[in-house]
């Protein structure tokens, strides 16, 4: 299996906290070490830049204790940049950030019309691009991703609450081959998963719920938390090799190393 080398987008968690509600792992009254929180996040920087990619930082904004999270930033393909909308009063702010910070990287830009958290529910894999509703992203948000990308878009409905977006039911691991945790979907997207993907990795709920489908894949080597030990075991079966981190801090506000993590998907060179 082939690694490709990649560009990511990462937010240092200078004002990580767990100050609000707004999904089922965060309890503002567990307490959070921030400075561990930084050390968690800079030892995911550091795995990335070991396995030759390049980490991009956007400048952190206090009263955002969630823009750690740059996979709600936007979606980026093929040199163009989708900026979001999010449903909680919270994040809102996060999103003029974003936005600016890829004008100023020279991607084409396209503003959202609907509620839309960026690559927390779209996921590329191979020519699909694979789009969560339920609970964040709207679902009228599907058709402009399709209109602005190209690419066709295949809803995923989502049903558990503690798997609220895509990336934490879902992993793509290369062009063919994803992982999901079946019960976070519709009966409905499970049957599209499964003609889909016919030989998908099925993760066990055990490492769904210390988030370990929230992992970056190269195409051979797989970041994801260091407590999914199953589903690690899993992918080293298949030839992956398998990379744990413990985002322990953060994980107490409902996100893991795909959370943190942005790919950055130029301009496909011209044939
Ligand atoms: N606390 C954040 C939220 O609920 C976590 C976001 C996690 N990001 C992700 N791509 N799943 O919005």
């Amino acid at each position: 299996m082939d690694a490709t080398r990649q560009r990511y987008l990462m937010c240092r968690p200078t004002y990580f906290a767990v100050d609000y509600a707004i999904n089922p792992w965060m309890d503002p009254t567990t307490p959070v070490d921030a400075d561990l929180a930084v050390r968690q996040w800079e030892r995911l920087r550091q795995v990335y830049r070991d396995l030759g990619h390049t980490v991009e930082e956007i400048t952190p904004l206090p009263g955002l204790p969630d823009m750690v999270f740059a996979a709600n930033g936007g979606t980026v393909i093929d040199g163009k940049a989708m900026a979001v909308q999010f449903r909680d009063p919270q994040r809102a702010d996060e999103a003029p950030a974003y936005r600016a910070w890829f004008e100023a990287a020279g991607f084409e830009m396209y503003d959202p019309k609907h509620i839309n958290e960026g690559e927390g529910d779209v996921l590329l894999a191979g020519d699909h691009l694979l789009a969560g509703t339920g609970f964040r992203t709207a679902h009228a948000a599907h058709a402009q991703l399709q209109e602005v990308f190209g690419y066709p878009v295949i809803t995923m409905q989502l049903v558990d609450p503690r798997f609220y977006h895509l990336d934490t039911a879902l992993t793509v691991l290369d062009e063919r081959t994803v992982a999901y945790l079946p019960e976070a979907f519709s009966a409905g997207s499970q049957a599209v998963l499964r003609r889909l993907f016919p030989d998908a990795v099925h993760a066990t709920m055990a490492d769904a719920e210390v988030l370990g489908l929230n992992a970056v894949s190269d195409g051979r080597h797989v970041v994801l938390p260091a407590q999914a030990t199953s589903l690690a075991a899993q992918l080293r079966d298949r030839g992956y090799q398998t990379i744990g981190v413990d985002l322990s801090e953060l994980r107490k506000a409902g996100g893991g190393p795909k959370c943190c993590t942005l790919r950055l998907r130029q301009r496909k060179a011209s044939k």
